[in-house]
């Protein structure tokens, strides 16, 4: 089966290896303990939650912590974004930071994410996580790249904050509409509805949210 491929690598003959008669063959050593942390670490991120419509919260005071390095992989977490993503440490330590990627996100906002980030620019953004338990939790991101003396790029560096319950009445269905969009025409046609929003509101993407996030 297609899912286990990656369990048979180390375990493949090399090329000039003699055939051992079965009578003959080793005994097998147990798996060491560094190649069995790397097999979980894959089945984590294989095997994804099942999202239940269950929130999980967190204190409106407390800040959700994160970085990663420069290809999105948890470099740290701080406590509570241990607790909320669900994982212990060592699980969430090395993953992509899509482990706790929420189907109801749209792949827009994620796009516009990485595009200014790379750029060495910050980005604000609503998104909705998913625990290990399938439980959703919704966060107002603010994600900035973080320089070396020369000014390259680095790390990425994510700071969560609750986000104002009026403007998720607002987000929700909207990404449900660009979730629609890109079943119907992928990310052009969400990107047509996220201009099209922008406009009639006649406010910047960056504008947008912070304006939901505290003016309203
Ligand atoms: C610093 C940082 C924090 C991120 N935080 C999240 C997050 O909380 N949830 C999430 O789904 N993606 C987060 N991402 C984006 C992921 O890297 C990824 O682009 C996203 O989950 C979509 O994954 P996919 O393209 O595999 O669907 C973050 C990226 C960076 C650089």
């Amino acid at each position: 089966m297609k899912l286990f491929n990656f369990l048979k690598k180390g375990n493949s003959k090399k090329k000039d290896e003699a055939p051992v008669k079965a009578d003959e063959a080793p005994v097998k050593a147990p798996a060491k303990k560094s190649s069995k942390k790397k097999v979980e670490k894959k089945l984590i991120q294989i095997w994804k939650p099942r999202p239940v419509d269950i929130e999980k919260f967190f204190p409106g005071d407390e800040i959700i912590v994160s970085k990663t390095d420069k290809n999105g992989n948890i470099i740290y977490g701080n406590e509570l974004f241990i607790y909320m993503a669900g994982y212990t440490e060592t699980e969430l330590l090395g993953q992509p930071h899509n482990i706790i990627r929420h189907p109801d996100m749209p792949q827009l906002i994620f796009k516009a994410l990485w595009d200014t980030i790379s750029q060495g620019k910050e980005i604000n953004a609503y998104v909705v996580n998913l625990a290990k338990d399938g439980r959703y939790y919704w966060v107002f991101a603010n994600v900035t790249p973080s320089f070396n003396d020369e000014g390259n790029i680095i790390a990425y560096h994510s700071v969560r904050r609750k986000p104002n319950p009026r403007a998720l009445e607002i987000i929700i269905p909207f990404y449900k509409e660009l979730r629609r969009a890109e079943s119907v025409g992928g990310m052009h046609e969400s990107t047509k509805e996220l201009v099209k929003l922008l406009e009639s509101q006649k406010m910047s993407y960056e504008e947008l949210v912070l304006h939901l996030q505290y003016k309203i």
